[in-house]
C-alpha cells in the first residue's frame, strides 16, 4: 500500500520490516512509532486531520491484516525436525553434504562388544540393554547398600538436579532383570542375562580411567549354582574371546551385592603370563564378581533358600585394550581417525 504522507509512509516501511523479526506479531500494533502517529494526529490543524487520519487508519488496518496472515502462517508450519543434521533455514546449496556411509565404520567398542555378546549368546546368555539415567534405588538400595553405607562412597556418581543418577555401574540393572525374568525360575529355567551399558564416574582421568566407559554385567540364577559355575563361565568366555588357553586367579574382595565377592584375574594373553609391559607381572585383573547376595535376590522376590546365582561386572574396554595392545583408554573417545581406521 502507498501512503501520501511522508511520516506515515516512513513508519509503514519501518514497521513492516520490524515485523519480520518479531516472534509475537501482535506486538507491532503496540509499537511506539504507530502510537506517535496518533499523537501527531492530535496536534494537527482541524483541516489536515481527515486526510492524515484516513491514511493512519489504513495503515492500522494493513498492519492488522498482516498480523492475521502471519500468525496463520506460523500456525500452519510443519514441526521442525530437531534431529536434522543442519538448520532447515539454510538454503539447499549451503547445507553440509552427507558423507557416504561407505566411509564410516563401526567403533571398535561396538564391534568388539558384538564379538563378546556372540560368545555369551552361544553360552546361553541373552543381552538386555542398560539405561543411562537411573535412580538411587537401582544404584544402591536394590543392591544391598543400605542408606548411609560407607560402600556408597566407592561410587562417586554424577547426579541431575532432580536427584536422578547417571549409573556408575551396570549392576543397576540386576534388580530389573531378576524381577522381569523371575517366571523362568518357576518354569525350571535359569535366568541368564548379560547387560552391556555405558557408565559414568567422577574419576581422576588417566590412561586407564575415563569418566564415561562401558561395562558388561552378567547375571545367572538357578538352583544349586556355585562359585565353580561362575569361574568356569568366566574362563570359558575369556578363552573364547582371546582365542587361547588362559589361567585364572581370584582373590577375595568386597561388594555389598555379592557374598562371597571376588576380583578375577587372567594370565596375560599378550605374554602368556610371563610378564610384559601390558600386564607387568603376568596377571591382569579384569573384573569383579561373586555369588549374588541373598538380600539382592529377596529384593526381586526370589527366594534365596531355593535359588542361588552369580554375577559379574567387566569394564570391557579393558579387555579390548589387552587384546590389541591399546595403551590409553582415552584413544577410544579421542575421535582420532588414525586410531579408528585400525579397526575398520
Ligand atoms: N558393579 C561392580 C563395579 O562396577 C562390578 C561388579 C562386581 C559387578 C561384582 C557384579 C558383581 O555384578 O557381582 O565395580
Amino acid at each position: 500500500m502507498e501512503y501520501q504522507n511522508p511520516d506515515i509512509a516512513r513508519v509503514a516501511a519501518e514497521l513492516k520490516k520490524k515485523m519480520a523479526d518479531l516472534p509475537d506479531k501482535q506486538a507491532i500494533l503496540r509499537d511506539f512509532a504507530l502510537k506517535s502517529l496518533y499523537e501527531q494526529l492530535r496536534t494537527l490543524q482541524p483541516d489536515q486531520r481527515p486526510v492524515f487520519g484516513k491514511e493512519l487508519n489504513k495503515l492500522k488496518e494493513e498492519l492488522e491484516e498482516l498480523v492475521e496472515e502471519q500468525t496463520a502462517v506460523a500456525k500452519e508450519l510443519s514441526p521442525i525436525d530437531v534431529t536434522a543434521p543442519w538448520d532447515l533455514n539454510v538454503p539447499a546449496d549451503k547445507r553440509p553434504r552427507l558423507l557416504s556411509t561407505d566411509l564410516g565404520s563401526q567403533h571398535p567398542v561396538m564391534s568388539e562388544l558384538a564379538v563378546m555378546l556372540d560368545i555369551l549368546n552361544r553360552m546361553g546368555f541373552e543381552a538386555v540393554e542398560a539405561r543411562e539415567l537411573d535412580d538411587d534405588y537401582h544404584m544402591f538400595a536394590s543392591l544391598n547398600f543400605p542408606e548411609g553405607h560407607p560402600a556408597r562412597d566407592d561410587f562417586d556418581t554424577f547426579m541431575t538436579t532432580d536427584g536422578l543418577i547417571a549409573p556408575a555401574h551396570t549392576s543397576t540393572m540386576q534388580n530389573r532383570v531378576l524381577k522381569a525374568q523371575k517366571e523362568r525360575l518357576e518354569k525350571g529355567q535359569a535366568i541368564a542375562a548379560v547387560v552391556p551399558g555405558r557408565v559414568f564416574r567422577n574419576e581422576d582421568l588417566d590412561a586407564r580411567h575415563e569418566h564415561t566407559f562401558y561395562q558388561l554385567e552378567g547375571i545367572y540364577v538357578s538352583k544349586n549354582v556355585t562359585v565353580g559355575h561362575l569361574m568356569a563361565t568366566l574362563k570359558t568366555f575369556m578363552q573364547a574371546y582371546y582365542g587361547k588357553e588362559l589361567k585364572l586367579k581370584t582373590q577375595p574382595f568386597y561388594f555389598p551385592f555379592t557374598e562371597p565377592s571376588f576380583e578375577f584375574a587372567i594370565s596375560c594373553p599378550f605374554c602368556n603370563g610371563v610378564g610384559c609391559n601390558i600386564c607387568g607381572e603376568g596377571w591382569i585383573e579384569l573384573l569383579g564378581c561373586g555369588m549374588i547376595h541373598p538380600n539382592v535376590l529377596k529384593m526381586a522376590d526370589i527366594d534365596p533358600t531355593v535359588y542361588t546365582g552369580f554375577a559379574w561386572g567387566i569394564g570391557f574396554m579393558r579387555m579390548i585394550m589387552i587384546k590389541y595392545g591399546i595403551e590409553d583408554i582415552r584413544h577410544f573417545t579421542s575421535g582420532k581417525i588414525e586410531f579408528l581406521r585400525q579397526f575398520s
